[in-house]
């Protein structure tokens, strides 16, 4: 998979930018806040139809402008397309060689990408929605219907949101009978979501011990286990042996039990957007005791991870985007990086404020793109 071609409009501090990246391996340079990781950003964008800053629409619009695009033309398989979003402050819009996108299994994985950033740490430390999102994205990776059953939960979430909402705040009187309908669905949507994440971290699990140990010398006892309400009552480390039908009888159950709490508080209290991971290193909590260094090594292990189950599953490498590499790794995994990606077959986009002697530089300089030639010589990274 190779993006030839990326284009950017009102996107950050971009008024206008258009480059050409190289198939293979480019460093985008510059100084502190020249735009660098706006790039990685973009192209993060155009494959995740999110931004892997977190950002809300309205962030990632040039100030004092209304919309944004973004635009990538993008080589799989000797296949052309053209793949664009455009972001309004309350929506964004995917289109796919010129035609609008209506459902989001038509458009994911047409561009597929593995982002290392800075913010990447909050999977281990942050809140739990960071968590979900990664596990999103590798159960995506298993099994490309996960999007759909996920945007099916939502919808179905925020429509039993909505009345609960009206109950809570005394616009109803009691629930409307479809409510019975979003909950039935709502059970059945969340059910297939959580038994495939717990089956994708699964599967996982292993990899993730073997890149960290690769990375930090260490053979650290790492483990990852699925948290959710509805398990309080299965025995620790046996939720993989729950049956799907199982998980939606359990989910039901929770549901009912919550009843009157969730007409208190409008929202509905359980199912798998309240769910987390638990992820440990020799036994203790990884969020609350792992050091800075250790944390870092985990989540290159667990972006690693994500790299080589989608060329397993998907049969393509993912463009991998490395935001901040001269300042946000040390010198040990810096060099693990360099020699990883010198054997990957990946194209890369490395964003760092030091000059490196690899791959197609461009150098970016408050929001303008310039390319210097081709320093590259058969990249041997290691060399
Ligand atoms: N919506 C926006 N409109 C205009 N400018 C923006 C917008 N969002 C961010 N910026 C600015 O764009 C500039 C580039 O940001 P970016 O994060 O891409 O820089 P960077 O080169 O990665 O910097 P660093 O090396 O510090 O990470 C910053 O000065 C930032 O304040
Ligand atoms: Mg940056």
């Amino acid at each position: 998979m190779v993006l030839e071609q990326l284009r950017l409009y009102n996107f950050r501090c971009y008024d206008n930018a258009e480059f050409r990246p190289d198939p293979r391996f480019n460093v985008i340079v510059g100084l502190n806040g020249q735009g660098k990781t706006s790039i990685l950003e973009a192209i993060g964008l155009v494959a995740f139809l999110r931004s892997f800053r977190n950002a809300k629409n309205s962030e990632l619009t040039r100030f004092d402008e209304s919309e944004s695009c973004v635009t990538a033309m993008v080589n799989n398989r000797d296949l052309r397309a053209q793949l664009a979003v455009k972001i309004w402050s309350n929506r964004k819009q995917a289109t796919f060689n010129g035609k609008s996108v209506r459902f989001l299994s038509e458009y994911v994985g047409k561009i597929s990408a593995v982002s290392f950033s800075p913010t990447d740490l909050d999977i281990i430390r942050g809140a739990p929605e960071n968590r979900r999102i990664w596990c999103d994205k590798i159960s995506q990776t298993f099994d490309p219907e996960h999007t759909d059953i996920a945007v099916r939960y939502q919808k179905n979430l925020i429509q039993r949101n909505r009345i609960l909402k009206m109950v809570a705040e005394g616009r109803a009187s009691r629930l409307p009978d479809d409510f019975e309908v979003w909950t039935e669905e709502l059970c059945s949507w969340g059910a297939k979501m959580i038994h495939n994440r717990i089956h994708s971290v699964d599967k996982t699990v292993d990899k993730i011990r073997r890149y960290y140990q690769e990375i930090s010398g260490e053979n650290t006892g790492i483990n990852i286990r699925y948290i959710s309400d509805i398990f309080d009552e299965v025995p620790c480390g046996q939720q993989s042996q729950v049956s799907l039908e199982l998980i939606a009888q359990l989910l039901r159950k929770k549901l009912d039990a919550s009843s009157a709490k969730e007409k208190v508080l409008g929202t509905t209290t359980v199912g798998p957007h309240r769910d987390d991971l638990e992820m440990t290193m020799e036994g203790h909590l990884a969020r609350a005791f792992a050091s800075q260094g250790e944390v870092r090594s985990l989540v290159l292990a667990l972006r690693l991870t994500e790299v080589e189950i989608y060329k397993t599953f998907q049969g393509l490498s993912p463009i991998l985007l490395i935001d901040d590499f001269s300042s946000e790794l040390d010198a040990r995994r810096r060099k693990f990086l360099l020699d990883y990606l010198a054997e990957s077959d990946s194209q890369v986009f490395l964003s760092t404020t030091e000059e490196l002697q690899i791959g197609k530089t461009f150098v970016v300089r408050e929001g303008k793109i310039s390319s210097s030639e081709t320093i590259a010589n058969g990249y041997h990274l290691t060399d």
